[in-house]
């Protein structure tokens, strides 16, 4: 198979990695992809939201197979640009990826199809009064989240009602563009998230690892959110009792929910939940792996990732194995300082090539005469796979040790309350 992977991240390195140990593979393409990717295929300069240069490339390299890693070619309908074309899709179409792209779908088709989620009602420009009245009945915090895609800022959780009005008004007033120009306005969950994932050909799934995120930028959860810094696999209060109620509660209904509304979706979901009390309450839909999880998850699993997208393409997931390693994945992200705020970049990384026993995932690094750049706020994440969490975090943090550039920083306490 020809493979052509869309995406640059810490995520796309670690799918890269898997193609790359299959049996099925000819070539593998990342476009536009980092110096990590190029150990496992070779980079293609692209821009990935024009789809007919995107259609160029697969048609010049004979691509089978086409893996979309970030949302954001998903919500624009590339799956759609690809329909009847022969290239097969690893992602849903528009439609399907409206489960990310638009909060107040998401909630209204978990609403629909009895999902446990938290209570919501959604507000446009012109209903600011009818949103002030909601918040009003509500009790603190209070969750506003902006409608569409807001680069994983759109969430706003506040304290008190003064400012939770305030928040409201700002957001429809365009806070973050016409992400809010409506808001769902929804009752605070209390508890641990965990993140599930789903790869589904659109009849039958295979449930991958499960991870925890850390999304904070500080110890103990503290501090601004970041797009991760660091993930967990698998999680220990994610148990059979607990999975089963997932399934039968949530990954069902949400096959069943896409199949009844003939939306098309062969690819990967990702559930992020509230484990509020031992009972699962979906936070949100995303379409694509995660990442920093996927850097844990991916290596978890045994199986050969194109046997699995083959089954996904061909409608026959069902007929695949998906086998899953036992091991407890650790990884740490480095980030530049300064991150989640402004940063700069261009500092030379040195002692990725002394990680040995471990992995180190490139996220925003970029290379220039033969050295390794910081080129983002996420810079890079080191892996570890070992027989129990205990040894996966020292091992993790041994390797960072190896890890230097100017202003690095990472969290100290990945995984450590789950020990
Ligand atoms: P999202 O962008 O939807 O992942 O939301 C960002 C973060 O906000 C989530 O990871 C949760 O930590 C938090 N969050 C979102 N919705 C709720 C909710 N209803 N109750 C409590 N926390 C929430
Ligand atoms: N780590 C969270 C995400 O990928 O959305």
């Amino acid at each position: 198979m020809n493979v052509l992977l869309l995406g640059s991240g810490g995520r796309e390195h670690a799918i890269a990695m898997k193609i790359a140990q299959s049996s099925k593979l000819n070539r593998l393409f990342v476009a536009p992809g980092n110096p990590g990717t190029a150990q496992f295929g070779q980079n293609a300069a692209m821009n990935i939201l024009d789809f007919d240069e995107v259609e160029t490339f697969i048609n010049e390299n004979a691509i089978d197979l086409l893996v979309v890693g970030p949302e954001e070619p998903l919500t624009k309908g590339i799956t759609d640009h690809f329909a009847g074309k022969p290239v097969s899709v690893i992602g849903p179409s528009k439609k399907g990826a409206a489960l990310e792209g638009s909060k107040d779908f998401a909630k209204y088709f978990m609403s629909k199809y009895g999902i446990p989620t938290a209570g919501y009602q959604s507000f446009t420009a012109d209903q600011l009064l009818q949103g002030f009245a909601c918040l009003e009945t509500m009790t603190p915090p209070y969750v506003l989240k902006a409608d569409g895609l807001a680069a994983g800022k759109g969430v706003i959780i506040v304290d008190n009602l003064s400012e939770a009005k305030s928040t409201l008004q700002e957001m429809l007033e365009g806070k973050f563009g016409d992400a809010s120009k409506k808001v769902v306005i929804e009752e605070y969950l209390n508890g641990i998230e965990v993140s599930i994932f789903v790869l589904t050909d659109g009849k039958s799934y295979k449930i991958l690892p499960e991870a925890k995120d850390y999304k904070q930028i500080g110890d103990n959860d503290t501090g601004l959110n970041t797009g991760g810094m660091g993930a967990v696999s698998p999680v220990p209060f994610a148990n059979a009792t607990f999975m089963s109620k997932v399934r039968e509660r949530i990954i069902e209904p949400t096959i069943r929910g896409l199949q009844n509304e003939n939306i098309d979706y062969k690819g990967f979901i990702f559930i992020g939940l509230m484990n509020c009390k031992g009972e699962p309450f979906v936070i949100e839909y995303n379409v694509r792996m995660g990442d920093p999880e996927t850097e844990v998850v991916f290596p978890r699993l045994d199986a050969d990732i194109l046997d699995l997208f083959e089954g996904v393409a061909n409608g026959n997931l069902e007929t695949r194995q998906c086998s899953v390693s036992h091991k407890t994945a650790v990884t740490i992200v480095a980030v530049s300082g300064g991150y989640p705020e402004s940063y700069s970049k261009g500092f030379e990384i040195s002692g990725i090539s002394s990680v040995s026993d471990n992995i180190v995932f490139h996220a925003g690094t970029s290379e220039k005469s033969g050295k390794i750049l910081t080129s983002g706020g996420r810079v890079l994440t080191v892996t570890a796979l070992a027989d129990n969490l205990f040894e996966a975090r020292k091992s993790a943090y041994k390797s960072m040790q190896n890890i230097e550039f100017e202003g690095v920083y990472f969290r100290k306490d990945i995984g450590l309350d789950l020990m």
